[in-house]
């Protein structure tokens, strides 16, 4: 009975850049979704998830369409769609997912229910895909069957993620180094905004459109492809050439926040934490006040970690408007950082925040 898992992400930096061939500088959670798969004799394939109440059964031949009302199911049943156009499936199988990533959070539960179907089909199908291919796979059942015209970044951070690293990824050309995270007496701290304000698919897929329509308007002055190629000082002689003042902003923050993670990776490469933390910082502005992604919850959790004393830096992570925010904050401030966090979020939005020590792991994997 093979066992399998793929873990969340949290994005360190470089925000809404992934769908504009620009870079992302993830890491891979050590927390996750299992999977069990147990082969049956009904021809059946039987969902099934400790995170949710029904058991969806669908025959194991085909043909698999979305499910209505945002079943779950269609994450991993995307995948498999995708996967049977190579092979047929040989039985039925019960599939049981456990997923311990906080929901809602921002951290790529459904990324990891996608990656460790893609890779658990792919081990027992033996079809010799790679990681990046199996990442490709997972992004593409998001688009198809979950209606989100998602970047690659969560779902290549589940597949290839490592220890100890962070990955910087050129989403354009998929190329990608591992860059170690030496964060010494240092912590990623993600604080959980509790928020009922969610990112939903129709405001993703808008800004995906804004970033579109940026381009065609540049491209009127010079041909570009997408909004990574261009440079700040490029963007600087082209921008007129936008006319609407919101999509201006849109790839305003785009074009700097990809020069940001380049800053940032070379900052940590040469162990300058101040600068990185100063960038996250500037990455949190330019996602509230260009890209609009932030709302109330996540700008109190951030202004007020940038008060506290031991906060290296701190910026709303994932999509945005609800989820977490990511922090690397000294040891020793860590209670402090906690205490006061709490307090204020508490006092300026009603909410409860809650709080996690992130520790890094390895992307997907069979586990038994
Ligand atoms: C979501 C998407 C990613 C990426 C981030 C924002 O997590 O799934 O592809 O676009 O938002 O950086």
């Amino acid at each position: 009975m093979p066992v399998y898992f793929a873990p969340g992400r949290v994005n360190l930096i470089g925000e809404h850049t992934d769908y504009n061939g620009g870079f992302v500088f993830p890491c891979a959670l050590d927390f996750g979704t299992r999977l069990t798969i147990v082969p049956n004799s009904e021809r059946i394939l039987r969902f099934r998830s400790t995170n949710m109440p029904q058991t969806v059964e669908l025959p194991a031949m085909g043909p698999f369409s979305p499910l209505p009302d945002h079943c779950w199911v269609n994450y991993p049943l995307g995948c498999i769609a995708q996967l049977v156009e190579q092979v047929e499936l040989p039985s039925g199988y019960d599939l049981m997912y456990e997923g311990n990533v906080p929901l809602g959070a921002g951290l790529s539960s459904s990324a990891s229910i996608e990656v460790v179907t893609a890779y658990a089909f792919n081990d027992i199908l033996n079809l010799g895909l790679d990681r990046t291919q199996l990442a490709l796979v997972a992004q593409k059942a998001e688009h198809t069957f979950a209606g989100v015209h998602c970047g690659i970044m969560d779902q290549f951070v589940s597949a290839q993620g490592k220890p100890d690293n962070a990955i910087f990824l050129n989403c354009d050309t998929l190329q990608f180094d591992y860059v170690p995270l030496r964060l010494e007496n240092v912590s990623i701290v993600l604080t959980n905004s509790h928020s009922p304000h969610k990112l939903d698919a129709g405001t993703y897929n808008q800004r995906v459109s804004e970033c579109q329509e940026a381009v065609r308007q540049i491209s009127r002055c010079k041909p570009i492809g997408r909004l990574a190629d261009l440079t700040p000082s490029e963007f600087q002689s082209l921008q007129s050439a936008i006319t609407d003042p919101v999509i201006l902003r849109r790839a305003r923050h785009v074009v700097t926040e990809i020069q940001r993670t380049r800053e940032a990776v070379n900052a940590l490469k040469s162990n300058d934490l101040t600068t990185f933390g100063q960038l996250m910082n500037q990455s949190h502005i330019s996602l509230r006040d260009d890209y609009e992604v932030t709302g109330r919850e996540l700008d109190t959790l951030a202004q007020t970690a940038w008060q506290i004393d031991g906060v290296i830096g701190s910026r709303m992570t994932g999509g945005g408007f609800g989820g977490c925010t990511v922090s690397l904050v000294k040891n020793e401030a860590i209670d402090t950082f906690r205490q006061t966090v709490s307090e204020v979020y508490q006092r300026e939005t009603g909410l409860q925040a809650e709080f996690y020590i992130a520790r890094t792991g390895d992307g997907a994997r069979r586990i038994e």
